[in-house]
C-alpha cells in the first residue's frame, strides 16, 4: 500500500510479558525491532493486557516477567534514546480507543479471525470462552492505531490481526470522518449507476459492512470500476462509502512482514517457552554449550560413519542464520559425505551463538544491577506514549462527538 503522505513515519509492535526471551524471540522479533527503531519513529510495548486475555486466572508472575523482557529488550540492543518503550496498561487511552472500536466492530469479524478458534482448541485447560479473547483483536488494533503507524512489523501469524485493524480503521474512519456533503453526493452518485445497479450496490455494500462480506465488496468494487457513466470523483466517493473513506482520523498501517528465520529449538520442533527446548538470551554460557551440543540432529544419522542430510537437521537452520558461507559450504560437504561428526559440526556454531549472547548477556547486566533506571526507561517512554495517544484521543473524540468543552 503506498503510504498516507501526511502520515508519519511510524512503527509500532507489541510483545506479550512472557518471562525471559529466548533465541526464537530474538531472531523472530526483537532483532527486526533493533534495525527499525533507527529508521522509523519506533514504538514498543509489553501487551500486557494481551497477555491478561489468555492468562488471566494467575498473573502472579505478570510483574516480574514484564521486568525479564524489558532486560531482554535492553540488552538485545533496544535503545531508548532510539525508540519509545512502554507499558500497554500504563496508556489507559488504548482501553478507551478499544471501547469506542468495539461500538463500530461487528463481532463476526472477531469471530472469523483464524487465531480465534485455533487458540481455544490450543489451550483447552483454559476457559478462553470470555467476552476478552473475542476482543483479543480488537485491543491490538486500539493498540496500533492509537499511535497512526505506517508499519506493523508482525510474523506470518499476526497478519490477520493488521489486517482486520485496517477494516476497523476504514470503518471508523468511514463512519465518523465523512465530509460534510458526502452523504449527498454520494447520492447522486448512486443515481448514475442506473437502478438495477444502485440496488444491487447498496446491497453488496450491505452484505460487506455487516457481515464484512469480503466477496460482496470485491464485486461492488469491480462494478464501481466498470461503470461507464461515472466522473472519477463520482468513483472515489462510491468506493469510499463502500468501504469507509472520507478523512482518515485512524489511518490503515500496513504490516510489514519482517525477516524471520525459522528458529528450531534443541528437540528441533519450533522453539518455544511451552516446549521447553528453548535456549535464554542471558543463559549462562556453560549451559548454552551443554544443550547445543545435546541437541536433536538428523535422526537418520546413528553412526559417525553414516552420512547425514542437512535439510533434515534442526542443526542446519541454526547455521543458516549464524554461520557465513563458507562454513556452510564445510557443513554441506562433510554432513554429506560422513566427513565430520556432529559435534565437530556443531563447534563454529556454538562458538557464534555464544559470541551473540555474551553481548546480549554484558548489555543487561547493567540493567539487572540497576532496576531502577530500567524503571525510569519505562516511565520516560510511557509519558511520551502517552503524549501520542492523548493526541489521538482528543481527535478520536471529537470526530466521534464527545467532547464536552
Ligand atoms: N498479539 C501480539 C502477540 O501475541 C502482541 C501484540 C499486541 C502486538 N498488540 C500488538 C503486536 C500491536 C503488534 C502490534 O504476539
Ligand atoms: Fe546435522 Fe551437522 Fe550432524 Fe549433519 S553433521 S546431521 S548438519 S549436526
Amino acid at each position: 500500500m503506498a503510504a498516507n503522505p501526511g502520515q508519519n513515519r511510524r512503527v509500532v509492535s507489541g510483545m506479550r510479558p512472557t518471562g525471559q526471551l529466548h533465541l526464537g524471540n530474538y531472531h523472530g522479533a526483537l532483532a527486526n525491532w533493533i534495525e527499525l527503531q533507527y529508521r522509523y519513529e519506533c514504538y514498543f510495548f509489553v501487551a500486557d493486557w494481551h497477555a491478561l486475555t489468555t492468562g488471566y486466572e494467575d498473573t502472579t508472575a505478570f510483574k516480574a516477567n514484564a521486568h525479564e523482557v524489558l532486560i531482554d529488550w535492553l540488552g538485545a540492543g533496544l535503545n531508548p534514546s532510539a525508540c519509545t518503550i512502554f507499558i500497554q496498561s500504563r496508556i489507559p487511552e488504548h482501553a478507551e480507543l478499544h471501547l469506542i472500536l468495539s461500538m463500530v466492530t461487528p463481532v463476526s469479524w472477531l469471530e472469523r479471525v483464524p487465531t480465534y478458534k485455533d487458540q481455544i482448541e490450543q489451550l483447552k485447560d483454559r476457559d478462553l470462552g470470555t467476552y476478552g479473547f473475542l476482543g483479543y483483536p480488537l485491543l491490538q488494533s486500539a493498540d496500533i492505531l492509537m499511535y497512526r503507524p505506517e508499519f506493523v512489523p508482525v510474523g506470518e501469524d499476526q497478519v490477520a490481526h493488521v489486517e482486520i485493524t485496517r477494516e476497523i480503521a476504514r470503518r471508523f474512519n468511514h463512519i465518523y470522518g465523512r465530509e460534510k456533503d458526502f452523504g449527498a453526493r454520494v447520492e447522486t452518485a448512486v443515481k448514475r449507476l442506473g437502478s438495477r445497479n444502485a440496488a444491487l450496490y447498496a446491497e453488496l455494500r450491505r452484505q460487506y459492512q455487516e457481515q464484512g462480506n469480503a466477496d460482496a465488496l470485491a464485486e461492488a468494487r469491480a462494478m464501481i470500476e466498470s461503470g461507464a457513466r461515472l466522473t472519477v470523483a463520482d468513483r472515489e466517493r462510491l468506493l469510499g462509502y463502500l468501504e469507509g473513506g472520507g478523512r482518515s482520523i485512524l489511518p490503515e498501517p500496513a504490516a510489514l512482514l519482517t525477516r524471520s528465520p525459522k528458529v528450531p529449538g534443541l528437540d528441533g520442533r519450533k522453539m518455544s517457552k511451552s516446549y521447553s527446548n528453548t535456549i535464554g538470551l542471558r543463559e549462562d554460557p556453560e549451559s548454552v554449550q551443554k544443550k547445543l551440543r545435546a541437541m536433536q540432529t538428523d535422526p537418520a544419522r546413528v553412526r559417525r560413519s553414516d552420512p547425514g542430510d542437512p535439510d533434515k537437521c534442526p542443526v542446519w537452520d541454526l547455521h543458516k542464520i549464524y554461520s557465513n558461507e563458507e562454513t556452510k559450504a564445510w557443513v554441506q560437504k562433510g554432513c554429506r559425505s560422513a566427513g565430520i561428526g556432529c559435534l565437530e559440526c556443531k563447534k563454529p556454531l556454538i562458538e557464534s551463538v555464544l559470541i551473540e549472547l555474551e553481548a546480549i548477556r554484558q548489555r543487561a547486566r547493567e540493567y539487572e544491577e540497576n532496576p531502577d533506571l530500567v524503571q525510569s526507561i519505562v516511565s520516560e517512554g510511557c509519558e511520551r506514549a502517552r503524549d501520542a495517544a492523548r493526541a489521538t484521543m482528543d481527535e478520536v473524540r471529537a470526530a466521534v462527538g464527545l467532547e464536552y468543552r
